[in-house]
C-alpha cells in the first residue's frame, strides 16, 4: 500500500499590501465595514505585468527548497487556478517550462475557490496507482485581474497569492499506520453556478469578464456544505474532530470560518486563519495558509490537519493530512 506524503510547502505574495482605508478612498466603503463583516484588513495585488505563473513559480521553488529537491525530481505538476495567464496553454506547463521540467505530466484544475482540494485529491490520486512518483501541486490566482473594481460587494474581499506543495508516493510498511493523505474528498453541485461567477469566457463572451457573487446566498451554502463535507472526510479516515491538531479552512470570510466551526464544535485556538491578511486568494488561500502556519511553526510534523474549500461552481472538499 502506498502514502501520499508532505515533503515541503511554499507560497508567494505580491509586494504591495493594501489596506481596507486604501479602498476606502475610491469605494463607497470603509475599514469598519469590512472588518466586521468579513474579517479581512489587507490584502497582496500584484503590479502590472506580473502573471499567475510568476507567483506559482516563486511558491513552487520555495517549497522545493524545504523539500530539499531539485526540480528535477518532480514528475507530475498540477497548478489550480481559475486566472490562468492565458486561455491556454496551461499555467501548469508555463511553470513546468520555467522550472526547466521536461519530463512527466503537467496540467490546471479548474475548481475555483476549491481548487487546491481538488489538485491535491487528483494528484494523490495519480500517486497512488504508481503513475507519478512526486508532484508539485499550487494554488495560484490573481483574481485582482477578474475584480470589478467599481464594486464594493466583491472588491474588498479578493486578492493575489499563491502556495505550494511537494508530495511524495511512499511505500507503507507491513503494520503501520497511514501518514500523508489519509482522506479526500470533493464535491460539487452546478446548480448553484450563477450565485458565483464570472460574466464572461472564450466560449461565450470572448471576454475574459468580472467576477460577480451573491454573498449572502454563498455565505449560507458554504457553512452547510463546509461542515458536511469535513465530517464525511474525518469519518471515512474512522478519525474524529477530537483527533484533529489543525484545520486548515479557506479564507473567504472570518464569519463563515467561525460559523462552521461552532457547527462542529470546534475551538477556534485550532483553527488558522489568515483571512486578515491575504483576503480571499481562491485556490491559493489553503496552501497559503497552510505554509505560513508551517512556517510559523504552528504546525509541526506529525500534527493531523483538515484543509478545506468551498467555492464557485459550487465545488467544496476536504482532505485529512497527516503533515
Ligand atoms: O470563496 C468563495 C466563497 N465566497 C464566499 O464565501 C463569500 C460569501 N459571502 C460573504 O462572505 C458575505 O456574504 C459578504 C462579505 C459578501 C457580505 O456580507 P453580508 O453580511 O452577507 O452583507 P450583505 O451582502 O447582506 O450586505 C449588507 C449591506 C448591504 O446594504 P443594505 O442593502 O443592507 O443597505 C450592502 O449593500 O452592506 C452593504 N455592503 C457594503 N457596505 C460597505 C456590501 N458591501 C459593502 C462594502 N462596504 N464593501
Amino acid at each position: 500500500m502506498a502514502d501520499t506524503v508532505l515533503l515541503g510547502t511554499g507560497s508567494a505574495l505580491p509586494h504591495q499590501r493594501v489596506t481596507n482605508a486604501d479602498l476606502a478612498r475610491r469605494l463607497d466603503t470603509s475599514d469598519e465595514w469590512i472588518v466586521e463583516r468579513t474579517g479581512i484588513r489587507a490584502r497582496h495585488i500584484a503590479p502590472p505585468g506580473m502573471v499567475t505563473s510568476d507567483l506559482a513559480v516563486e511558491a513552487a521553488s520555495r517549497a522545493l527548497e524545504a523539500a530539499g529537491l531539485a526540480p528535477s525530481a518532480i514528475d507530475l505538476i498540477v497548478v489550480a487556478t481559475a486566472t490562468p495567464d492565458q486561455t491556454f496553454p496551461a499555467t501548469a506547463t508555463k511553470v513546468q517550462a520555467r522550472l526547466g521540467i521536461t519530463h512527466g505530466a503537467a496540467f490546471d484544475v479548474h475548481a475555483v475557490c476549491s481548487g487546491f482540494i481538488y489538485a491535491l485529491t487528483v494528484a494523490d490520486a495519480l500517486l497512488k496507482t504508481g503513475a507519478h512518483k512526486r508532484a508539485l501541486v499550487i494554488g495560484a490566482e490573481l483574481f485582482s485581474r477578474i475584480l470589478d473594481w467599481d464594486d464594493r460587494t466583491t472588491a474588498v474581499l479578493f486578492g493575489d497569492g499563491a502556495g505550494a506543495a511537494i508530495l511524495e508516493s511512499r511505500e507503507r510498511p507491513d503494520g503501520e499506520g497511514g501518514s500523508g493523505i489519509l482522506a479526500a474528498t470533493i464535491r460539487s453541485d452546478g446548480r448553484h453556478g450563477p450565485l458565483l461567477q464570472v460574466d464572461g469566457g472564450p466560449g461565450s463572451t470572448g471576454t475574459v469578464g468580472k467576477l460577480r457573487m451573491a454573498g449572502r446566498e454563498v455565505f449560507r451554502h458554504a457553512v452547510t456544505n463546509l461542515a458536511q463535507v469535513m465530517e464525511e472526510t474525518v469519518a471515512r479516515a474512522g478519525l474524529s474532530f477530537a483527533d484533529i491538531d489543525w484545520v486548515v479552512p479557506h479564507q473567504a470570510n472570518f464569519r463563515i470560518i467561525e460559523a462552521t466551526a461552532r457547527k462542529l464544535g470546534l475551538a477556534m485556538d485550532r483553527i488558522i486563519v489568515t483571512v486578515d491578511e491575504h483576503a480571499n486568494t481562491s485556490a491559493a488561500s489553503v496552501p497559503l495558509a497552510l505554509d505560513t502556519a508551517i512556517r510559523d511553526g504552528r504546525i509541526r510534523k506529525g500534527d493531523l490537519c483538515l484543509l478545506e474549500a468551498m467555492g464557485g461552481g459550487f465545488t467544496w472538499g476536504a482532505i485529512l493530512l497527516r503533515i
